[in-house]
């Protein structure tokens, strides 16, 4: 069940955390990995340690917000393990790169652009790179990884980041209908907080969380190898809560 063996993805952001996790678990149901990430290092790590565990991944490092990069990026990783048939668009702007932790009212316009880009943007220019090619193949599988905060509102000052997970979310049910008839499914899973090595501020929010703890890359990388799989081909145009049984916050 959810076998992979045969497919080729690319997973953008998974240089670290839940992008990485991803990656790992679709190499361990058998699909060949392209491991984006605008940090070439991070990318290069993740893919040698897929391949250090047996699977098979190259590193393709690009900015998911520039078109032509994506193009070169899909390209080259298209030549070095074939056509992509899975696309997870996990990159995301979550903080250090634009996400400003303050009320909209007092936030600075200059700072809106950064999410959107990454987080909408960046979604749609490697969607587009990928999609003609699926539906030529009769055979697609798009992922995206937005966020609760694209769903409902929060107090935590993150309007422009949820602006861009919220517009993801609108998109990728107009991809899932526009492609439903040409085996291309499109979803997206509007994930909780994560436990990550990096974050120690989670702590007071984590409690918050019905299932009591904050979620882990695998718990996000399951869901992914599920709607990856051939198995899954009725379900799309879908936003699938991951979160811990959150409903507010
Ligand atoms: N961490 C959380 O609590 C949380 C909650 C909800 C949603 N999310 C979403 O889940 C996804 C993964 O989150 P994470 O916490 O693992 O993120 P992270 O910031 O730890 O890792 C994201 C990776 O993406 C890369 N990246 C960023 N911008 C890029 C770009 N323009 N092009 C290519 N690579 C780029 C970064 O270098 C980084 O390695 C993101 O889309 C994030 O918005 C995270």
């Amino acid at each position: 069940m959810f076998e992979l063996m045969g497919r080729t993805a690319l997973v953008t952001g998974a240089g670290q955390n839940v992008g990485a996790g991803i990656a790992r678990a679709l190499a361990a149901q058998g699909a060949a990995v392209a491991v984006n990430d605008f940090v070439p290092e991070r990318a290069q790590a993740q893919a040698e340690q897929i391949v250090a565990a047996g699977g098979r991944a190259v590193a393709v490092p690009f900015d998911v917000t520039d078109y032509d990069a994506v193009v070169a990026g899909v390209a080259a990783a298209v030549a070095e393990l074939g056509p992509i048939d899975i696309l997870v668009n996990n990159a995301g702007n979550g903080g250090a790169h634009g996400m400003v932790p303050t009320q909209f009212r007092d936030s600075d316009p200059a700072d809106w652009r950064g999410p959107i880009d990454v987080n909408l943007y960046g979604v749609m220019n490697c969607s587009h790179v990928v999609i003609n090619p699926m539906r030529e193949r009769g055979w697609g599988r798009i992922i995206t990884i937005a966020s609760g905060a694209g769903l409902i509102g929060l107090r935590l000052g993150v309007s422009p980041y949820a602006g861009g997970k919220g517009g993801a979310i609108g998109f990728m049910r107009h991809l899932a209908i526009e492609n439903a008839r040409d085996g291309v499914t499109a979803n997206t899973l509007a994930i909780g907080l994560m436990e990550l090595k990096d974050r120690t501020h989670t702590e007071a929010l984590a409690r918050q969380i019905p299932v009591g703890r904050t979620g882990r890359p695998s718990d996000i990388a399951t869901a992914v190898v599920w709607l990856a799989a051939p198995e899954s081909e009725w379900v799309t145009g879908q936003t699938i809560q991951i979160n811990g049984g959150s409903t507010t916050s």
